[in-house]
């Protein structure tokens, strides 16, 4: 057997730490696949005295992450700090600068600062690896990278997002409102204090850009994300959707359009029978549409120490085999500049939900305004009674339109004087 892959770990918290359980627990099997043993040799974290559950001695500890990068006989560093620039983006680049591999679970360095890093990567024979920067435990990075690249793709979707889908499956389940269902999230730990970069979509933006650019052959593109979170979707919003047929899912879409490549992360109205709607809780699904394959579909668990572990080591496996891949499928100078589509020319049917006045007039004066821009209706809703001066919802779904025309319509029917809040709209995807 060949010499053992030594390995320099950056970051012992979560995901850290079961790298580091999963490297000892299963050591024998991975020597056996990956032809040499993957020994650890250094890790690095602030704080040396906490207990992290797991077995640290003989391992040289470093305070400076920075330092892992220097080590002659380390030839892979696996950051697992977070964030996209300072102490992680440092040491990324320090490894990759000397010619080390490195292996990330980090998807805001990968989303901010990918292609750079690819580009280093190839310039010195480094391999950058970040299976786990995306969904967890389910491969799909190597899925769109290798399994599929036979196929020009179409379309690349999914439940990025497990705190966000966990919300939104526990709101339907119970019937209970967002702001209580995110408070008991943060007690059972599936949501951060501040939990803004999950539920405003961002974490999820970061995800699918880094998936746009393995799926698309383009270069990382973040800015051009279009990005809505679920602060807005409301009890009623799910009850209405269940009604129609349909469940709401925060998705990060990534479609071929005639304009350019769509990126865009929002809730979405899709049919309970779609596989997607059956991804439940803190699940992730991914969904991918190739011209030869059709459609490929991967669930499973988008976070959690082990999970990721498992991504992170499926990475270091195919290092120490000396299975080499460009980042992100290509060399980056083969990224296409495949251009990014405008959000405002979106084409798709959307969901819109208002409060009305509940008086005659009212319904013709909203179709009055969706008839301007030219955006047809397919079914409208309006149940239920309401004293003088109180409002009642009223559901409309449309036919494919166009996004800039829609937004005119909206904001012309958010100045009717019998329209009490401000009109919400959730688009609806057809799959
Ligand atoms: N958690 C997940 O389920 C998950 C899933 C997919 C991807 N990820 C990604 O994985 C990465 C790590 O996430 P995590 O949840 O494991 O984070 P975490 O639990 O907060 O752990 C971060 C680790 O980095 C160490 N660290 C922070 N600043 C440092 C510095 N200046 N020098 C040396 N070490 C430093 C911390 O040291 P101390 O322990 O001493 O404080 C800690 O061990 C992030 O990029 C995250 O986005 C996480």
């Amino acid at each position: 057997m060949k010499p053992p892959l030594k390995i320099a770990i950056a970051g012992l918290g979560t995901v850290g730490a079961g790298t580091v359980q999963l490297l000892q627990r299963q050591a024998e099997l991975l020597a056996v696949r990956a032809g040499r043993p993957l020994a650890i040799a250094a890790v690095a974290a602030r704080d040396r005295q906490r207990d992290r559950g797991v077995e640290l001695s003989g391992l040289s500890w470093y305070d400076d992450a920075a330092a892992l990068a220097e080590l002659p006989e380390v030839e892979v560093v696996v950051e697992l700090i977070g964030g996209a620039d300072g102490i992680a983006r440092q040491v990324v680049e320090a490894a990759l600068a000397r010619g080390k591999h490195v292996v990330t679970a980090n998807k805001a360095l990968m989303a901010v600062h990918g292609t750079e890093l690819a580009r280093l990567a190839e310039q010195h024979g480094a391999t950058l690896a970040f299976e786990a920067a995306v969904a967890g435990g389910i491969p799909i990075i190597k899925t769109l990278r290798e399994g599929l690249a036979g196929n020009r793709l179409s379309r690349v979707y999914g439940i990025l997002n497990g705190t966000t889908n966990y919300i939104l499956t526990t709101m339907r389940e119970t019937g209970r409102d967002f702001a209580e269902v995110l408070a008991e999230a943060q007690r059972l730990g599936y949501a951060e204090a501040d939990p803004s970069f999950d539920i405003d979509g961002v974490d999820a933006s970061h995800k699918l850009a880094i998936l746009a650019s393995v799926g698309f052959g383009r270069p990382v593109d973040l800015a051009g994300v279009h990005t809505e979170g679920i602060r807005h979707v409301s009890r009623l919003d799910i009850d209405f959707a269940e009604e129609l047929g349909f469940r709401i899912k925060l998705l990060g879409i990534a479609r071929l359009t005639d304009h350019g490549l769509e990126q865009r992360v929002h809730p979405c109205m899709v049919r309970r029978e779609a596989p997607i709607a059956a991804v439940e809780g803190v699940f992730n699904g991914i969904v991918a549409e190739g011209d030869f394959v059709g459609q490929v579909v991967l669930e499973g668990r988008g976070a959690g120490a082990f999970p990721t572990a498992s991504a992170v080591v499926a990475d270091l496996v195919d290092i120490a085999a000396g299975r080499r891949v460009p980042p992100f499928g290509v060399p980056a100078a083969a990224l296409a500049s495949l251009p990014g589509a405008a959000m405002e020319r979106h084409q798709g049917a959307y969901y819109i939900r208002l409060m009305v006045v509940d008086q005659p007039g009212v319904i013709a004066d909203v179709a009055a305004a969706l008839r301007d821009e030219n955006v047809s209706l397919e079914s409208v809703i309006q149940r239920g009674r309401a004293p003088p001066g109180e409002a009642v919802p009223v559901v409309l779904t449309t036919h494919v339109t166009v996004e800039a025309a829609m937004r005119n319509a909206l904001a012309a029917i958010g100045r009717l004087s019998t329209v009490l809040e401000p009109p919400r709209m959730i688009r609806i995807e057809d799959f």
